[in-house]
């Protein structure tokens, strides 16, 4: 039966040149599990795209609505928090896959003649990738999001010459606000996508024209093809297909099944993260709280963390100099790398300079996780002041951190505004003997009770 439909397809729509093309490629040296991390990439792409186009639907890009419009998909929408979820973790996911595609393509020395151009698009695409993660992350407009793009687009400020204009193009305007909200959409939903599609186009276009370059032992013999003309090659007819590799095995079924089962993998484990591994929604934007620290995705900690090194008369080395570097060295590594060997341990230097980068990444990007989730080790006086604040219901009046009512002062920073121990207490003894008409009530505490209490509003700062 299904034969029988094929047919009657293939015969109207002549799909076997197109089977051809699309599954019959030769990979040399056969099939691997190595190979799998380009259409992981692009299977979280498409994972992306169709997540992305359910949470429009409720999504309002305007400072007024685009806070409550996520609170309304995390707790209104049937499976809005889910799918919010998939989005959330997918991009950590692309992000990590296109990653990891790279860093194969580098080791393998992929991006060797002939194939430098699709290198090139390849990084490209990495670029648009960082696009989508900068301009999605300012979308929920909390207060993360909102003070996290303005230390992005402060660092864009920093640029010679055309930074005020690419300042103004960003954020449409003297301060973030609708205009940049609206931008950042569209650039989001229409722009970035858009580009990344045909893009992609281009980069399968590319591969399909160059062919696959196949594990660094058999590089040599497909390495002849382009540069020396002579030799085996010319006797193999004029078709690049047709030339044959040793060891040569087609794309479909072998890879196809590997690419399958890891694109199913992947999607069941960014479903286990966005079912089970929350991502909070800060308070919502506040344009006059200057005083908020925001904290990037896991995939920028590193560079904050550079950020942090550097002051003064240095800054523009971390917030362009050394990014844009990066980006121009990467981008013509295949030019600036002139050893034609394949295998890693005839490419000392781009050996080494790869593991360089790593190494310095993931050794920030450890400082930088060190010191986030460094608990300070609780006091024990600490400890009861919080009990104390909860058993006499502090927060009916006070705010920390979004949580909590307003009658009273926010105390999220309270240590760093009031830092002095003895007006705390002799306020808790009797508000109204150093806040006249306070109408905070006088608590029954004892001397004990208003020292530990005391001791845990003083703790109440910025992180530093
Ligand atoms: C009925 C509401 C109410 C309750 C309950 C309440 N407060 Fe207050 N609190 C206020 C008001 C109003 C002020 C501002 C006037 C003042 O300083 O007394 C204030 C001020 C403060 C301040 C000084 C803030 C500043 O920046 O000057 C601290 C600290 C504080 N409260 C802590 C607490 C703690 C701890 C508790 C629980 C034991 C508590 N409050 C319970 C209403 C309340």
């Amino acid at each position: 039966m299904a034969s029988k439909i094929y047919e009657w397809l293939d015969s109207r729509l002549k799909l076997t040149p197109l089977e051809n093309s699309l599954l019959n490629e030769p990979i040399p040296g056969g099939a691997s599990w190595i190979y799998v991390f380009g259409s992981a990439t692009l299977f979280l792409f498409v994972l992306q795209a169709i997540t992305g186009m359910f949470l429009a639907v409720y999504y309002a890009p305007t400072p007024d609505h685009a806070y409550d419009s996520i609170r309304f998909i995390e707790t209104q929408v049937a499976f809005g928090a889910f799918v919010r979820g998939l989005h959330h973790w997918g991009a950590s996911a692309m992000v990590t896959a296109i990653g990891l595609h790279m860093l194969q393509v580098f080791l393998y020395g992929a991006y060797n003649p002939p194939r430098e151009a699709l290198w090139m698009v390849g990084v490209v695409l990495f670029l648009i990738t960082l696009g989508f993660a900068f301009t999605g992350y300012l979308l929920p407009w909390d207060q993360n999001a909102y003070w996290a793009t303005q230390v992005g687009i402060n660092m864009v400020g920093t640029v010679p010459v055309v930074g005020d204009l690419l300042v103004r193009l960003l954020r449409a305007g003297e301060t973030l606000g609708a205009l940049t909200l609206s931008r950042f959409f569209a650039v989001h939903v229409l722009f970035l996508p858009a580009t990344l599609a045909l893009l992609i186009m281009l980069h399968l276009f590319i591969l399909r024209r160059v062919g696959p370059a196949g594990p660094w032992r058999g590089g040599r013999e497909r390495r002849t093809s382009g540069e020396s003309g002579a030799g085996r090659e010319a006797t193999a007819g004029p078709g690049v297909v047709e030339r044959r590799v040793r060891g040569s095995e087609t794309f479909y079924p072998r890879q196809v099944f590997m690419d399958a089962v890891v694109m199913l993998g992947l999607f069941f484990i960014v479903a286990a993260l966005a079912l089970t591994v929350s991502f909070p929604l800060t308070d919502k934007a506040d344009p006059s709280d200057t005083s908020f620290v925001p904290v990037p995705e896991w995939y920028f900690l590193f560079y904050y963390q550079l950020l942090k090194y550097v002051h003064g008369p240095l800054e523009p080395l971390a917030t362009w100099i050394l990014p844009g570097l990066f980006f121009l060295v990467l981008l013509f590594w295949p030019f600036l790398d002139r050893n034609p060997a394949r295998h890693p341990m005839a490419r000392p230097i781009a050996l080494a300079s790869g593991a360089g980068f790593l190494v310095i990444v993931f050794v920030l990007l450890g400082i930088s996780l060190r010191d986030l989730y460094a608990v300070p080790r609780l006091d024990p006086a600490v400890a009861q002041g919080k009990a104390i604040y909860t058993q006499f219901g502090c927060a009916g009046c006070h705010r920390v951190h979004g949580v909590g009512g307003a009658v009273g002062p926010d105390l999220s920073y309270v240590g760093d505004t009031r830092p002095d121990r003895d007006w705390h207490s002799r306020h808790f003894r009797d508000p109204q003997s150093v806040a006249p008409g306070s109408i905070m009530p006088k608590f029954p505490l004892n001397d004990q009770q208003i020292g530990d209490l005391t001791s845990y509003v003083l703790t109440l700062k910025k992180p530093t």
